[in-house]
């Protein structure tokens, strides 16, 4: 079962989420991290900035990419991942790849499987969740087995990202993104969510049905999971007074 953790701000799940990276890091200078982008793992990128570590070695990979918009696009998430992760965080540019960013995009899917692969897989993949229980951008009905594929959007989710862009009609509508049989092979999953409006994506991913419906309920099959909530998020959790008595009473040996 995924370790949920309640906490009482953003700031507190970026303190949280930066402290696991940061002790991966300290194990492993050159650890492979999964890098989502959106608003949620904002906090996580500051927190872990402030504490001014030496990150040049470690490697990365987005888990997804807009098609159709020019790589130098501020909205590309080539564009986001320089200035939000790369940038503050010290990370050596040429270690952190984003899909599709070499090469035709026909091809662009299993090079990068192929180069996870051979950077010996994701230590820690960084989750955010879509109001339509999208991990990475695997809307409904995805495959558990699916890998980096082109993909479409959801309306719901091209609505939910035009806040990054001038009008919904700018949002793309196709994407290229890990698939759930990719995000399921890294070792360590952290999926963060904040706010209302994620509560029921969270409950159906932590404690519905396993089902492609719910992509995010895909963690629940995978044996090293970390959710960050704050309150709002955690609303219609069913067992969130176990979650909050469990974390309160974890052992002191016992790492995110
Ligand atoms: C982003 C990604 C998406 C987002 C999700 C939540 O790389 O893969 O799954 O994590 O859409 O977005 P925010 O954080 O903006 O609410």
């Amino acid at each position: 079962m995924a370790e949920v953790v309640i906490v009482g701000s953003t700031d507190d799940a970026g303190e949280l989420a930066a402290d696991a990276i940061q002790s991966l890091v300290a194990a492993k200078a050159d650890a492979v991290l999964g890098l989502a982008t959106g608003s949620t793992p904002l906090t996580t990128w500051r927190a872990l900035a402030a504490r001014h570590l030496d990150l040049s070695r470690v490697r990365g990979f987005a888990l997804d990419e807009y098609v159709g918009l020019p790589a130098a696009h501020p909205e590309s998430y080539r564009s986001v991942i320089a200035r939000e992760v790369v940038e503050p965080l010290g990370l050596t540019p040429a270690l952190v790849r984003v899909p599709a960013d070499r090469g035709p995009i026909e091809t662009a899917g299993a090079d990068y499987e192929r180069a996870i692969l051979a950077a010996g897989g994701i230590d820690l993949q960084i989750l955010g969740i879509g109001r339509t229980g999208h991990i990475g951008f695997n809307e409904p009905g995805s495959s558990f087995a699916s890998l980096t594929r082109v993909k479409t959007l959801t309306q719901q989710t091209r609505i939910d990202n035009a806040r990054f862009f001038d009008s919904v009609e700018d949002v793309p509508m196709h994407c290229i993104t890990q698939g759930l049989g990719t995000i399921m092979r890294a070792r360590h999953l952290v999926l963060l969510a904040f706010g209302e409006e994620k509560a029921d994506a969270v409950a159906g991913a932590v404690e519905g049905p396993v089902t492609s419906s719910v992509p995010g309920s895909a963690i629940q099959l995978h044996q090293k999971v970390t959710v960050i909530v704050d309150e709002a998020a955690a609303a219609m959790l069913r067992f969130a007074d176990y979650y909050r008595y469990a974390w309160n009473n974890r052992l002191a040996w016992e790492k995110l």
